[in-house]
């Protein structure tokens, strides 16, 4: 039990937390935000540059956030006020973690819209093996701007995106009421190994049916031209979302976590279970998107749209697009439970209620936020919340949300977790608690209180401002 924090809990084991973890990293960021953004911004350049921020940015701030929690066996804002108290520090640097709170509150209101998605897709595929049986290609006989389509007749439809919406956020509520041991370790402990298994084997046929040469160089030929501002700070904004980054999630996940687990190795196989995922999503979609002669900057549409379509020439189609999105679900279901845990044990433990009321409590917010978010798509399509700020111009409730936390919330909050860490927190407090040592406790005490911090704001400043 924590040290201080009655109700705090832990996890069981240390492969219960990186399960739990590497499933609130793996998720709709690595499936589909990734490609999309990969697409969007030009392939290659973006890559490369995300790998690079991965490596020398994520991981070191993964490590930073992880060590805070377990220092402080409580809810992330009150964990950084515990580290800053044993520093000597002003405690007011909890603001860094309520901030992320905030958030991760809202990307969990527009991430259960996508998982609202995915479910209608595991719907269309039952349906669709049902009619067309299971050995030939998807959609038989239906034309491929048809199958398109199938997107837009959703987004049409205001009330079932309301409803898929609020569905999978229940789904999300159900195991967070639950707490940490029957609920967000049971989805990982379960969800995850399947999730793995399935995407080895769809990763697999894609290289072997698709266009795997031309993914490739799609994906990792580098061309400097394309490095803006712009791309760097989606890039680095793709790399903390999908590593869950800046909005406390992780402080929370790692407030769990017992004194004998290593943090610095454990978070290295996080960030590493999580760029693989990434970089074999691409590999799987690309080739099947060149196959099929279809735009790589399909952006959002590329997993939904572009996919299916390729489902459709394959043998097995059905199946295998049902077996795909199935996986997909459980990667957004093991993220989305991470999302709503960050704000779910800060309510919690600051008012002093029991963790279901404050499932609720968070859920309901998100309910709300997420019925704009769904109508991003139809009734409210023209409502531009932030049109007075040239990067949100013109830009939904939906696309608001997600473009304000990758691009200002995760940012600032990796810059204020680094100095934080690095030049406030007591040096001997950090040490005890990273797990590294000699060169690699060098090495990552100087990301963490040079490049980070420097390299975040000057991409941040050439992202917004160039
Ligand atoms: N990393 C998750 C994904 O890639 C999203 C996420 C962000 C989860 C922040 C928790 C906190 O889908």
């Amino acid at each position: 039990m924590a040290a201080t924090g009655k109700t705090h809990e832990n996890w069981s084991s240390r492969s219960a937390f990186i399960l739990a973890a590497v499933g609130s990293a793996v998720g709709l960021g690595n499936m589909w935000r990734f490609p999309a953004e990969a697409g969007e911004n030009g392939g290659g350049a973006f890559v490369l540059f995300y790998i690079f921020c991965v490596l020398l940015i994520g991981l070191p701030v993964l490590l930073s956030e992880v060590l805070i929690g377990r220092h402080g066996q409580a809810n992330a804002p009150e964990s950084v006020r515990r580290v800053a108290r044993d520093s000597n520090a002003h405690e007011g640097w909890s603001i860094l973690a309520s901030l992320g709170v905030l958030g991760a509150f809202l990307i969990l209101s527009f991430y259960c819209v996508v998982g609202g998605w995915v479910v209608y897709y595991i719907g269309v595929f039952v349906g669709d093996l049902f009619q067309t049986g299971l050995a030939g290609g998807a959609f038989e006989g239906r034309a491929a701007s048809d199958v398109e389509g199938l997107l837009p007749g959703l987004f049409g439809n205001g009330g079932l995106m309301v409803g898929l919406n609020l569905g999978f956020l229940a789904v999300t509520m159900f195991f967070v009421a639950r707490g940490i041991s029957s609920g967000i370790e049971w989805v990982a402990v379960y969800l995850m190994p399947i999730f793995f298994a399935l995407f080895l084997g769809i990763t697999v046929y894609g290289a072997f049916t698709g266009n795997f040469g031309e993914a490739v160089a799609y994906l990792f030929t580098f061309d400097f031209s394309k490095l803006t501002g712009e791309v760097m700070l989606a890039a680095v904004g793709q790399a903390f979302f999908s590593l869950s980054l800046g909005v406390a999630g992780m402080i929370t996940y790692g407030s769990y976590a017992n004194r004998d687990t290593n943090l610095g190795e454990t978070s290295g196989i996080i960030a590493g279970a999580d760029t693989a995922v990434a970089m074999l999503a691409g590999l799987a979609i690309f080739p099947i998107v060149f196959a099929a002669g279809l735009s790589a900057s399909a952006g959002p549409g590329l997993m939904f749209q572009s996919l299916p379509i390729a489902f459709q020439a394959m043998p097995f189609g059905s199946l295998i697009g049902l077996a795909f999105f199935i996986m997909v679900f459980f990667a957004a279901l093991t993220s989305s439970v991470g999302l709503l845990e960050a704000p779910t044990a800060y309510v919690f433990e600051k008012f002093n209620i029991t963790r279901p009321i404050a499932t609720l409590i968070v859920g309901l917010g998100a309910a709300v936020l997420g019925v704009f978010a769904s109508l991003s798509f139809n009734e409210m399509a023209e409502f531009y919340p932030l049109n007075f700020i040239p990067l949100f111009a013109e830009t939904n409730f939906f696309d608001t949300l997600d473009g304000v936390t990758a691009k200002l919330f995760m940012p600032i909050g990796a810059i204020l977790t680094c100095i934080f860490v690095g030049w406030i927190a007591d040096a001997k407090l950090i040490d005890d608690e990273n797990g590294l040592d000699g060169v690699l406790h060098q090495t990552w005490r100087a990301l963490v209180r040079f490049v980070c911090p420097i390299a975040l704001t000057v991409i941040l400043l050439a992202g917004l401002f160039a």
